[in-house]
């Protein structure tokens, strides 16, 4: 195949990003007062604009050249259609299928899955109500009030992100809790705070043989008979959701109360599947199916809305822009306020996992970069702490500003600064300040002219730096499926142009391996030398270790 950094269209690009080098968007505000109009969109209930962007109509007609010479179209319809895209494990890839409100058929080896994907949505349905009702007890005969996921990755990010997003959603004396890392002083301050009576844990992994996760489920289980003396009632208090049922069986789960989801569903994409059960629980079955609603009206958009239409693919191509062409090295995600502040660490998942890779799909490694770094934080917070850099510092880093109008717990005019922040962020880093301006401001307040000359040039902002603003109304179930689902495809585009299997992560496989290797050393000396460094490390950590309790 081609190789991508030779081909036409990408070669059409850099060219582009030379002759455009010196483009500031103050400039095309300026002689467009149209832009906005025309670089944005509202889609699933979500206003998207994309006009401070360092682009033209030029730079994307470019761009979508590129993605049809890529066939983004035709791979989007293999995705949908249950192709096995994900070639090196031969697994289709069909979280779309989880969210399929339509419920057309779709076929995984000329089988449709839908029947199966409705059945294990009615078990939810109807578990999460005998919980909401009473009818499913703890031990004790007391009601279950709160819920712990025990998982890690794709089992434990979607779910956490939803469930704090959807704090105001949720069932009236229900609360949610999740346990991810295997350092013990996550499980153990949350436990501290449960009653074992009234806790319900869902252990969730794709696999059940994730060690940090089966780690904690045996320490949840020790606890709860340590606390209860009752082996019998495990079953009240334990349900799994997994692929697995011979695994959960072992461990001690009934697979009566197991939740299947298949190896079609991608762990950082599987919070539409039964991993999202804690969701359920949290918010309730209604709300969980909102969600889904709202991220199949946008696998609907991007299925059959034009590209230049199309907001994810929009979003991919000018996210692959900076990366590809303009030297970005990073991406940040800057929810305003705090119920989206998880936000961040799930899409680090959803976007690095998926596509931080150098071999494409034939093999070979690559020519050009791949995903960037995902990072980011809650607004106004991160305004007082990295977003210097953002405004005067040497790198270009693009910026996902994303908001709700109205809040669910106004406190004076406390949202109405919230938004004007976000909305001057997102003008100051396009506009920037020129040193006249600069000038004339402090002449305006009295500055005399050779301090003026001396403050200047560190009071002058270049502006230029890019930004698109997500907003919408209210942060609803409907509203938070869309967002997530935006996401998905745009990493997926760019996955498709990257030449990417963005379903597979076989670079965290190494590390797994190794601490599965490493494990007995720490306790007892084995003689085995792995390299100085690691040697040296572990000669300290056994000379300071005191045997655990
Ligand atoms: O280590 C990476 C990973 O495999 C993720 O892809 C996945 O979401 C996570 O671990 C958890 O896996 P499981 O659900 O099988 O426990």
């Amino acid at each position: 195949m081609t190789r991508l950094e030779t081909t036409p269209a990408w070669r059409a690009l850099n060219d582009l990003a030379r002759d455009e080098s010196g483009l500031h968007m103050r400039a095309l505000f300026e002689a467009d007062p149209g832009r906005f109009v025309r670089y944005s969109l509202s889609v699933a209930d979500l206003l998207i604009d994309y006009s401070k962007h360092r682009i033209t109509d030029e730079t994307l007609a470019r761009l979508f050249a590129l993605a049809r010479a890529r066939e983004v179209e035709n791979w989007r319809e293999r995705m949908f259609t249950g192709e096995k895209i994900n070639f090196t494990e031969n697994r289709a890839v069909l979280h779309t299928a989880l969210r399929n409100r339509s419920n057309r058929p779709v076929r995984v080896d000329g089988e449709d899955v839908m029947p199966a994907v409705n059945a294990v949505l009615a078990r939810m349905r109807a578990f999460v109500a005998r919980v909401h009702a009473g009818e499913w007890l703890g031990c004790s005969g007391r009601r279950i009030t709160d819920v712990v996921n025990i998982g890690i990755g794709g089992s434990d990010l979607g779910p956490r992100m939803v469930c704090e997003a959807l704090a105001s959603w949720a069932h009236p004396g229900m609360r949610a809790h999740f346990i991810s890392n295997v350092a013990p002083s996550e499980i153990a301050a949350t436990l501290r705070e449960l009653d074992p009576e009234t806790t319900l844990f869902v252990v969730a992994s794709k696999t059940f043989t994730t060690q940090e996760t089966m780690a904690n489920a045996r320490a949840a289980r020790d606890w709860f008979l340590a606390h209860t003396g009752a082996q019998d009632a495990v079953q009240r208090h334990f349900v799994a959701v997994s692929t697995n049922a011979r695994a959960v069986r072992e461990f001690g789960i009934d697979t009566a109360n197991m939740f299947e989801f298949w190896d079609w569903v991608g762990g950082r994409y599987s919070l539409w599947s039964a991993i999202g059960l804690p969701i359920a629980l949290y918010v309730g079955m209604d709300n969980f199916e909102c969600l889904l609603s709202g991220a199949h009206a946008m696998d609907e958009h991007f299925r059959s809305a034009p590209m230049e239409r199309n907001a994810p693919i929009l979003l991919a191509l000018i996210g692959l822009w900076y990366v590809n062409f303009l030297g970005a090295e990073s991406h940040a995600v800057l929810p305003y306020g705090t119920r989206l502040r998880n936000l961040p660490s799930y899409l680090q998942q959803a976007d690095m996992e998926s596509n931080g890779k150098t071999v494409n799909r034939e093999g070979e490694r690559v020519g050009h970069h791949t995903g960037p770094v995902i990072w980011g934080g809650p607004g106004t917070n991160g305004q007082h702490a990295y977003y210097q850099l953002f405004h005067q510092g040497s790198r270009l880093i693009p910026v996902d500003f994303i908001a709700a109008v109205n809040t669910h717990t106004p406190v004076g005019q406390q949202q109405d600064m919230l938004l004007a922040n976000l909305l001057a962020q997102a003008r100051a880093l396009m506009t920037g300040r020129t040193r006249e301006e600069a000038e004339a401001e402090m002449r305006a307040a009295g500055v005399d002219e050779a301090q003026i000359a001396r403050l200047a040039p560190f009071r002058v902002f270049e502006g230029n730096h890019p930004s698109t603003s997500i907003l919408f109304a209210d942060l609803t179930p409907e509203v938070l499926g869309a967002l997530i689902a935006l996401y998905e495809h745009k990493i997926f585009v760019q996955g498709i142009i990257w030449g990417l299997d963005s379903f597979d992560q076989w670079g965290v496989e190494l590390g797994k391996q190794m601490a599965g290797e490493i494990l007995p050393d720490i306790a007892t000396p084995s003689g085995r030398a792995f390299d100085a460094s690691t040697d040296g490390l572990l000669d300290f950590i056994r000379s300071h270790r005191r045997s655990a309790s």
